[in-house]
């Protein structure tokens, strides 16, 4: 162990956004979740969280983005991962965290996943608990569904709530335009209104393709971004429209702008584009940022949650 991990008092950590490039979504269950299939794909917008040691618990937000409404109190995902790391380490005090926020708040990308990914890993840093991969992911798994692949990153297939994870092989890196909306949508409204359209006429808009993974998987080792645009599939999609119609136009005008694909990530509202590569996604989140959208690229696959700098 080097000097300045062991007199480190203040620890960085960095866990990435996700997009689902695809999703099935079974029935609810009696637990209110629903199984899914999904394809997680890790991309380069990253939360950063900066724990201290403190008496109690308390966070500060900052973003690029807007942060209004992001709870500081106990109910923070990332408060109570804190809270939890603490916990299973038998520590005595508390813990601050400062995070600065990248990805879209409510926007479907798993943002405040990635916080609590991110203040997992570096919570067992700052009190050098140890606790190894293993634990870590099991306590991320009680946090919610998305937090296990926030600290696995890379690309992997989630089952279950999407928490049991096994990774994907890639054979090239992805770039995408993304498209955020100021105003975000609540994941339980867009699974109770997947359920209404499931039971209700439109059950055929919601069926899944388990095929449809199959060719997913096989276009990410392939490195082919034709082929994952051919395959890319969210369930929840119709949901998400269904509670956001603007989101419609703004996918058609992505594809006519040069995108391969256009698909909501996760249960939205942010949209992904899939480009032909980094200067398509570049030029692409360019085109639409002159069309008065919120438009940024990304790529991926990237890492999970991992200590960026230790400090004091
Ligand atoms: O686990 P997490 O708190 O992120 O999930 C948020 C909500 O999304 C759940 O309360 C549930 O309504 C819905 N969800 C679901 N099935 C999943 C994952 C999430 O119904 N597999």
């Amino acid at each position: 162990m080097s000097l300045a991990r062991a007199f480190a008092d203040r620890v960085h950590a960095r866990a990435p956004g996700k997009i689902n490039v695809s999703l099935d979504v079974g029935p609810r269950k009696d637990d209110g979740y629903h199984d899914l299939v999904s394809v997680f794909l890790a991309v380069s917008l990253y939360e950063d969280v900066v724990v201290s040691h403190s008496d109690g618990f308390s966070a500060r937000i900052t973003g690029d983005i807007d942060v209004a409404g992001v709870p500081v109190d106990e109910t923070n995902l990332a408060v109570r991962a804190a809270r939890l790391v603490v916990e299973e380490a038998g520590w005595n005090g508390g813990v601050h965290l400062d995070i600065h926020k990248r990805v879209p708040v409510a926007g479907g990308m798993g943002g405040g996943s990635a916080d609590a990914a991110a203040a997992l890993v570096a919570v067992d840093d700052l009190l050098h608990a140890g606790l190894g991969a293993p634990r870590l992911h099991r306590l991320a798994a009680r946090l919610g569904a998305d937090v296990p692949f926030a600290l696995h990153g890379g690309a992997a297939v989630g089952v279950g709530r999407g928490d049991e994870l096994t990774p994907a092989l890639t054979g090239g890196r992805f770039d995408w335009a993304l498209v955020s909306h100021p105003q975000g949508l609540s994941t339980p409204a867009v699974y109770r209104e997947f359920d209404r359209l499931r039971e209700g006429d439109d059950a055929a808009a919601c069926g899944s393709t388990a095929a449809g993974d199959t060719a997913v998987l096989q276009a990410l080792r392939a490195g082919d971004p034709r082929a994952l645009a051919a395959a890319v599939f969210n369930g929840l999609q119709p949901a998400a429209l269904s509670l956001r119609p603007d989101l419609g136009a703004v996918l058609v005008d992505g594809v006519e702008r040069g995108a391969l694909a256009g698909i909501v990530s996760g249960s939205g509202p942010t949209l992904a584009f899939l480009a032909g590569g980094e200067s398509d996604a570049r030029a692409l989140a360019a085109s639409l940022v002159t069309a008065g959208h919120d438009a940024r690229h990304v790529h991926g696959p990237v890492h999970g949650a991992h200590i960026v700098s230790r400090a004091g």
